[in-house]
């Protein structure tokens, strides 16, 4: 192992000191963005920061430099159009549901959604009718079934549009290329939200592209994969089923009137950097990725997550660039494993649940960080040995038929809907009042409640809360996750709608 040098120590109020600081300090980020602060050529950011002037093209209606730049980028992904994104996947999700269909009609949406999508339902007064992920027997939310499409579909004529986050946070992927088929069959425009996929087109190793697999609108955040800046994202048109007028004129009331040319430089080098080096950097990343999951096999409590753990209906393929890693059988919770990997191995995780942590990974690792992240995990992993010895060591979630049996609370467990009462955009017009969370009980709630990361709501507006989601929330406020969405900072009240 390397000798460590970790020197963060610094408590500056100044934001940009302590960035400087954070990233001299030694430690490792397995976490977003995707170029892992690489040593990537760039000018210096004030030399050449600039919006929309003479010569360079307007992001909104682009026939200059910014056409051939986004073509490229179409090019190398599979798409027939490409829009760059400077406000992140948040930016496309919003335009693509509005471009998408009218204004208070239905969509077809997986439940497991980021908040842009459920921002967007509101915004344009949608309907919801959701899609449940399938319960994985690692705790994590699975994929989505094309049957539960094709349901839907056909008992409810009404749905404009269909919605899938594909890959989710975990990097699980539906069968879109089934769901696609089926959308198209009732002449309806498939979006995907492959925010967590924009590196699948680039090797085989991952799942299949949502492009490929004939997605009608593609949005990926390349910020969270590849080696690009934060807040850079496309969107992706492959069919004629969206207006792309209205989805260019959507994109323009979402994002900023002062695009940042900057972020589209980072594209623009992104897209080259792939296409000139990308063979020479997964011949060594890949080796790596394949050879961390193949030594964690000896982990005698740890288990990393590997597809073949779950039935192919609750996950239908995974991206290993995710490493999740469960406590398994050990008296750690996501979050004490997070803040050992943490505090005493300088491993600075993407993010941690009850029962697991993950570590993000893209073509821009080192060694030296997978080195890192094997050693830490073998080390807590003997500790726990050591603490309880157990010679029979049985995961308490892998290979476990019926996931909501575990200890852990499971995404399985966290994620159950609530049943809507009335749609999002009228709850949160209605008049309302703040209820304690305990006394809300039974009331129409106008907030949402997340986890964050990952922005996945548990309730959403003009959902009837139940005691059993007020335990959750309070569950997972206590193993230390961030619950965001009430307005109340305290997190001690909600807004219901006042009957
Ligand atoms: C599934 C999913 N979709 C969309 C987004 C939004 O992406 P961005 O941060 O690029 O706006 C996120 C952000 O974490 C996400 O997890």
């Amino acid at each position: 192992m390397p000798d460590i040098k970790y020197t963060w120590q610094d408590d500056s109020p100044f934001l940009d000191e302590r960035l400087q600081s954070y990233s001299k300090s030694g430690c490792y980020p397995f976490h977003m963005p995707g170029h892992k602060r690489a040593p990537i050529e760039f000018p210096n950011p004030y030399s050449v920061d600039i919006t929309e002037i003479d010569r360079f093209d307007n992001l909104y209606h682009a026939d200059g430099i910014l056409k051939e730049a986004q073509q490229r980028a179409a090019e190398l992904f599979g798409a027939k159009e490409t829009f760059f994104l400077v406000n992140g996947s948040t930016a496309g999700i919003l335009s693509a549901i509005s471009a998408a269909l009218p204004r208070l009609s239905t969509l077809l949406m997986a439940r497991n959604s980021h908040k842009s999508a459920y921002h967007a339902v509101y915004l344009r007064g949608l309907e919801t009718v959701y899609l449940l992920p399938a319960a994985t027997e690692f705790g994590i939310s699975g994929s989505i079934s094309p049957a539960h499409v094709a349901q839907a579909l056909d008992d409810l004529p009404q749905i404009g549009a269909v919605f899938i986050t594909s890959p989710t946070y975990d990097g699980v992927t539906s069968d879109i290329r089934t769901i696609a088929e089926i959308a198209h069959a009732y002449d309806l425009p498939l979006i995907v939200d492959e925010a967590h996929g924009a590196h699948f087109a680039i090797s085989e190793e991952f799942p299949e592209s949502a492009l490929e697999c004939g997605a009608d609108l593609v949005i990926q955040s390349l910020h969270k994969t590849l080696p690009c800046l934060t807040q850079t994202a496309l969107l992706h048109v492959n069919s004629e089923r969206i207006d792309r007028n209205a989805l260019e004129y959507f994109l323009s009331i979402y994002q900023t009137s002062s695009p940042s040319y900057l972020l589209m430089a980072s594209i623009e080098q992104c897209i080259r950097f792939l296409n000139e080096e990308k063979e020479e950097q997964l011949a060594k990343y890949i080796p790596q990725l394949k050879n961390f999951y193949q030594q964690t096999k000896s982990l005698k409590h740890l288990k990393v997550f590997e597809k073949d753990s779950c039935q192919p209906e609750t996950c239908f393929d995974h991206d290993i660039s995710k490493i999740l890693i469960s406590v398994g059988d050990s008296e750690l919770t996501g979050q004490k494993l997070y803040r050992k990997l943490l505090h005493n191995y300088y491993l600075q995780l993407e993010m941690c649940s009850g029962h697991y942590v993950t570590a993000l990974t893209s073509l821009m690792d080192t060694p030296e960080g997978f080195a890192r992240l094997l050693h830490g995990l073998k080390e807590i992993d003997d500790e726990i040995s050591l603490a309880a010895p157990r010679p029979t060591a049985r995961p308490a979630i892998l290979g476990s038929r019926t996931p909501n049996r575990s200890r852990h609370l499971t995404s399985n467990d966290i994620y159950q809907p609530p049943k809507p009462q009335m749609p999002i955009a009228l709850a949160m017009e209605q008049p309302a009042e703040p209820l304690s969370l305990k006394a809300s009980t039974g009331h129409i709630s106008q907030e949402f409640i997340y986890l964050y990361p990952p922005g996945i709501p548990l309730v959403t507006p003009g959902e009837i809360l139940t005691g059993k989601i007020i335990g959750i929330v309070d569950q997972c406020q206590k193993l230390g996750l961030t619950v965001e969405g009430l307005s109340d900072r305290s997190r001690q009240t909600i807004k219901v709608v006042k009957i």
